[in-house]
């Protein structure tokens, strides 16, 4: 029996196999003879970063942070946190950063803010999924996946209170 907090399907497998696919020729033609560092946001990133991570045509490596910014809730508390820093400085490196979601956007203005702090030589975001209905601070992602529409989303590393992350695919949460 299907889990009964897995609703409606938003992005099905193959679609999002499809897109990544795309992401990573567009990301490896746009940075062709530079070496890239991807900087993954735990732990929702992981299973997109692994799957973009083998579509790139360049020389990459990747580090992680963490941050904290929703508990165990479903809206945002705009506090942000790091738990995990970079293991490593990206002075003059090209970064981008790997997010699932840009929801409210303020995880991504407080990373954006504090790692351009740290001079990289360019500084840029690719994130897998984006709900515009929800932004409250104005990020300029790059790269991104999919739109979706004002749901609470679990699947393809996306969780709600740690679970479903090992979805396949993306798909809303039923009773919000
Ligand atoms: P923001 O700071 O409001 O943009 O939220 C960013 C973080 O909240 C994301 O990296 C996710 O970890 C989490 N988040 C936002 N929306 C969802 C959702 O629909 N499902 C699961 N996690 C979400
Ligand atoms: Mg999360």
């Amino acid at each position: 029996m299907r889990d009964a907090e897995i609703g409606e399907i938003l992005v099905q497998a193959d679609e999002l196999q499809r897109r990544v696919r795309a992401l990573g020729a567009e990301i490896s033609a746009d940075y062709e003879g530079r070496q890239l560092l991807l900087v993954c946001v735990l732990k929702g990133a992981v299973f997109f970063l692994s799957d973009l991570m083998r579509q790139l045509q360049i020389p990459c490596e990747v580090d992680f942070m963490a941050v904290a910014s929703y508990g165990d809730s479903t809206d945002s508390s705009g506090v942000v946190r790091i738990l995990k820093d970079l293991d490593a400085p990206i002075e003059g490196r090209d970064v981008l950063i790997v997010e699932d979601i840009v929801d409210s956007g303020l995880t991504l203005k407080y990373l954006l803010r504090n790692l351009a702090a740290r001079r990289p030589a360019s500084l840029e975001v690719c994130a897998l999924l984006t709900k515009p209905e929800r932004r409250k601070a104005q990020i300029d992602a790059k790269y991104i996946g999919f739109e979706i529409p004002n749901r609470f989303v679990i699947g393809y590393g996306l969780d709600h209170a740690e679970r479903h992350r090992n979805l396949p695919f993306v798909a809303a949460l039923t009773n919000e």
